[in-house]
């Protein structure tokens, strides 16, 4: 079980308090699947981040399977069980696909059979990738889905992904999508999905909408959807937020 309490984070720019995050709290049970939307620069990646290690929030509390691990680093979470996929993944020149399988799996024979069978669940063919570096020589889409097949084959308790959706053809995606439902249905893993695909949204036990900071609201896909439905719809959000502001 995860469990954010009270979580805030916010930062100072140009002499001025930004809150990007206001007291969020959640708690997400064993092998559920919980989707986080809403607006770009609602703070989704940001919460992501705090989960994993990545920012340090400036309040609240977060625990895992009951232990206080507000002050552990990535490397402490990722030896906890907790792995992330980041909205825009790093390359790593001179690291071949291989590698970064064979280091995600900790086993270092791990053999063609298995690197293909993580590669086909993102839609790459292991013949085409098992060598190449993860350099810039390959496109961003590309890069996404391999960091996504890392993760498979990491095998963590909880995965974290930022818009699994981003640079995917919607061939490949059907493919994930079915790869997140069969990890969900055999609950191997808790899963946090940020994502606007209402294919992902309609698998998750919980969607999550989070704009401005904060959790805005959450429930079945069949309550929340409507709502999103209404949301974006209709008059500019930003210029709605701006006037909202100026009253
Ligand atoms: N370290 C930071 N300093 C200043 N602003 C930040 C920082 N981190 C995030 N932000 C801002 O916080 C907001 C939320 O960002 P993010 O979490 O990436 O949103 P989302 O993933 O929902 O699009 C954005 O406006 C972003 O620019
Ligand atoms: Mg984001």
């Amino acid at each position: 079980m995860l469990e954010l309490k009270h979580i805030s984070y916010r930062v100072t720019e140009a002499g001025a308090e930004q809150t990007i995050l206001d007291d969020v709290s959640v708690a997400i049970p064993d092998g559920k699947l919980v989707v986080f939307t809403g607006p770009n620069g609602g703070g989704k990646t940001t919460l992501a981040k705090v989960i994993m290690g990545l920012v340090t929030p400036t309040g609240g509390q977060i625990l895992y399977n009951g232990r206080d691990v507000t002050d552990l680093d990535i490397t402490g979470r990722a030896r906890l069980g907790i792995s992330y996929g980041f909205q825009q993944p790093p390359r790593f020149k001179g690291i071949t696909v291989r590698d970064l399988l064979t280091i995600a799996s900790g086993d270092d024979k791990l053999t063609k059979d298995r690197c293909c069978h993580f590669l086909t669940q993102v839609g790459l063919c292991a013949n085409d990738y098992l060598d190449r570096e993860v350099d810039v020589s390959l496109s961003g889409g590309e890069v996404k889905r391999i960091e996504i097949a890392t993760l498979l084959a990491r095998g963590s308790e909880l995965m974290i992904f930022d818009e699994p959706e981003a640079g995917i053809d919607l061939w490949s995606f059907a493919r994930l999508t079915e790869t997140f439902e069969a990890i969900h249905r055999t609950h191997s893993a808790t899963m946090v999905i940020i994502s606007h695909q209402e294919r992902i949204i309609q698998l998750a036990d919980e969607i999550i909408v989070v704009g401005d900071g904060r959790l805005q609201y959450r429930g079945s896909a069949e309550e929340v959807f409507p709502k999103i439905m209404a949301d974006t719809t209709g008059s500019c959000p930003v210029l709605t937020r701006k006037e909202a502001a100026n009253q």
